[in-house]
């Protein structure tokens, strides 16, 4: 397998080539994604501003769909759900479309959409991510970060999934590049106590500044779910 890892989206350019990528952005928006459809979400469409998610939404039908996301961490004005994964309850998703815009995951998506193939990746789904790449020749683990630089719970994330594709692989037979073998490194690393490494990322402190540090515990529970969304002509389903 050849297998790649990003740290930032700016790191391929607008292009992700011929390949099958993995989104990640662990706090929250793919971890949310996650959340919503195995809660019975009929998809998430993920927009890039605040304006075209509104427009989005009276296209398809005011009460067949949920604005939700983020601005700077914070819930939108106006938009019914926010960009934690707590909230994407079954009672509140179940059937609805999601229409989504976030600061860094729903732009990270659209670049990973250029791909042959596209799906989310968290730590919720990791293994359901990894069973699912592994017989893929050319993969490209794309991490969201955090503002255009490095985010170190999407890196462990990128790592988690990269040393679980090559388990029991030759690593003869993998080629890698410098960010994979660093991501392996690093989740090797960490990944018996991700709680206290990702609760001390800037990501992760912002959200305890809020008081949000129950979406950190919550979005580093490796494996709680075993579903894979995809994302296809701007839509993630399962
Ligand atoms: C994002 O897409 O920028 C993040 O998911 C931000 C967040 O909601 O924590």
């Amino acid at each position: 397998v050849k297998l790649d890892v990003a740290f930032t989206p700016a790191e391929i350019g607008g292009h992700a080539g011929d390949r099958t990528v993995v989104v990640i952005d662990v706090l929250r928006a793919s971890s949310t994604i996650v959340e919503a459809l195995v809660n019975g979400a009929h998809a998430v469409i993920p927009v890039e501003s605040v304006e075209i998610a509104v427009a989005r939404a009276h296209e398809i039908g005011r009460d067949q769909c949920i604005l939700c996301g983020e601005r700077d961490t914070q819930p939108i004005a106006g938009f019914q759900l926010g960009n934690s994964p707590l909230e994407f309850t079954a009672q509140r998703v179940a059937g609805k479309t999601l229409v989504m815009t976030t600061t860094n995951g729903t732009r990270t998506l659209a670049v990973g959409g250029t791909g042959s193939r596209c799906l989310v990746g968290s730590l919720l789904n990791a293994g359901a991510v990894a069973q699912m790449i592994r017989d893929d020749g050319d993969v490209l683990l794309l991490c969201a970060g955090r503002e255009g630089r490095f985010a170190l719970e999407d890196a462990l994330c990128a790592g988690i999934i990269a040393r679980r594709v090559l388990a029991g692989q030759r690593r003869a037979d993998s080629q890698l590049n410098d960010a994979a073998m660093t991501a392996m490194l690093l989740a090797r690393r960490f990944e018996k106590r991700l709680p206290e490494a990702i609760l001390r990322t800037a990501a992760g402190r912002r959200l305890a500044e809020l008081g949000r540090g129950e979406d950190v515990e919550y979005c580093v529970r490796a494996d709680h779910h075993d579903r894979v969304p995809i994302v296809r002509e701007r839509r993630v389903t399962l």
